[in-house]
């Protein structure tokens, strides 16, 4: 079924008087209004069901062939004109335009979101609420000047999305991820899912190819920032625990009651089945990050609270130096999985714990990173045990890693046979 029939179906989003009019006169916002009402909403909707009687349900044929595209563009087109001709309301050849547009983008695209996603230098749009909607671009956020009628109509132009990519979303699948025919990632979330009124997300596919080097580039990133780090951090936790045997000993039960069972849950569940174990990672990330500190260099003169921070200049946020801060941390140095159990975790302030970064640049791979170390510590302690080598103390240094400079000598033995 399309969408008009759908809607019409549903008697519209608000009042029966079918989908169109509901938006382009007002319907019933589902939010306060934070703006002045659009002074041409109600010609808009004149208009717009001139449009529906003259060219019936063909309306909605937008996106099914390029000719047919075409050919509705025009008709649009001359309806619009028309109307505008016969109305009286008086408008100058500016606002003409405007509201010529304004119409023609809600019938034959995406409404107030159409200048957006033609205009190249945007990479990202987001509507928080009809009138309230976001772009990034060069990588920063700004306010956009598109706003919706009212949430009806956002709910109407994210129908008209999410049914172009044959997907749909109501009350019962609140929620869709889909990507447009050209690449971009769309993101849609309604009530009662969304607690605020409908959210969309358009993550715009580049036009621009990636050249040979920048694939290097990344492949490169992703080896180097996924292997290493993961890698240290399993080491500086089978050495801690080495050096902690009771903590060694309620993981090696947790790990052992879990593997003894009949069916052994699939890999990609044991993060959650783990608990103690993940703790003891998530505490040997607090002592040892394995990216202790993350550099940012300001593009521009900028200012954060008190601190200057001229354009050039080498910022450092430094997980080390947060992770053993007395003021956040009782027994900083200390080797203290429960901080990390599951009772506690959420006590945590979100920036006093920094491992994979935070904000935009927050590590990609971070749940990727905590499954294959979990999966890994759970196969390698249910097998080994591993006990400190002598007396020996690694001393930790910064290189790209925290890496331990002398490596972690360590006694491997099988456990009971396992190994
Ligand atoms: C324990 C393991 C890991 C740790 C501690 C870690 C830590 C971090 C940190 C702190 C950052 C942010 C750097 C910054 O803000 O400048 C980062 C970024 C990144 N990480 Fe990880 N990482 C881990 C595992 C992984 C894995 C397994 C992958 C890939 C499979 C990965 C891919 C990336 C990528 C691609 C970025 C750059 C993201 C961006 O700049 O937008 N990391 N990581």
């Amino acid at each position: 079924m399309g969408l008009h029939d759908r809607l019409n179906r549903q008697g519209g989003y608000s009042n029966g008087h079918g989908p169109e009019l509901d938006v382009l006169v007002g319907g019933q916002p589902d939010a306060p209004e934070r703006r002045p009402a659009d002074p041409y909403a109600e010609l808009k909707g004149r208009i717009h069901h001139a449009c529906i009687a003259k060219l019936g349900p063909q309306l909605y044929a937008a996106g099914q062939s390029e000719q047919s595209n075409e050919d509705l563009a025009e008709k649009v087109l001359r309806v619009v004109t028309e109307q505008l001709a016969l109305d009286r309301t008086p408008l100058t050849r500016e606002e003409r335009r405007q509201v010529t547009r304004e119409i023609t983008d809600d019938i034959l695209g995406y409404g107030p979101l159409e200048p957006l996603l033609r205009d190249d230098s945007v990479t990202e749009v987001m509507v928080n609420n009809y009138d309230r909607v976001f772009v990034e671009r060069n990588g920063k956020i700004e306010v956009a000047e598109a706003t919706f009628v009212d949430n009806a109509h956002l709910l109407r132009i994210i129908d008209k999305i999410v049914s172009q990519v044959g997907r749909r979303i109501d009350e019962a699948s609140p929620m869709v991820d889909a990507r447009l025919p050209d690449g971009s990632r769309v993101n849609a979330i309604i009530p009662p899912l969304s607690l605020t009124g409908p959210l969309l997300t358009i993550r715009k596919f580049s036009k621009r190819r990636l050249t040979m080097e920048e694939i290097e580039d990344n492949i490169l990133t992703f080896i180097g920032a996924g292997h290493e780090t993961t890698a240290r951090a399993l080491g500086w936790t089978l050495y801690l625990l080495a050096k902690a045997p009771w903590e060694r000993d309620a993981i090696e039960a947790e790990i052992d009651e879990f593997m003894g069972q009949a069916s052994i849950p699939p890999p990609h569940k044991w993060l959650d089945a783990l608990p103690l174990t993940r703790a003891a990672f998530e505490e040997a990330m607090r002592l040892y990050p394995p990216a202790p500190s993350i550099n940012r260099e300001p593009i521009e003169d900028d200012q954060y609270m008190d601190l200057k921070l001229p354009k050039g200049a080498a910022v450092l946020v430094m997980p080390w130096t947060v992770h053993r801060h007395r003021l956040y941390w009782d027994n900083p140095d200390a080797f203290i999985p429960s901080r990390f159990h599951p009772e506690n975790r959420d006590k945590l302030d979100r920036f006093q714990y920094l491992p994979f970064g935070a904000g935009p640049r927050v590590c990609i791979g971070a749940t990727f990173a905590l499954q294959e170390a979990i999966i890994a510590l759970a196969t390698l302690l249910h097998r080994y045990r591993f006990d400190p080598a002598g007396d020996y103390k690694p001393w930790p240094v910064q290189k790209l890693t925290t890496q331990p400079d002398g490596g972690l000598p360590m006694n491997i033995t099988p456990r009971r046979g396992r190994g």
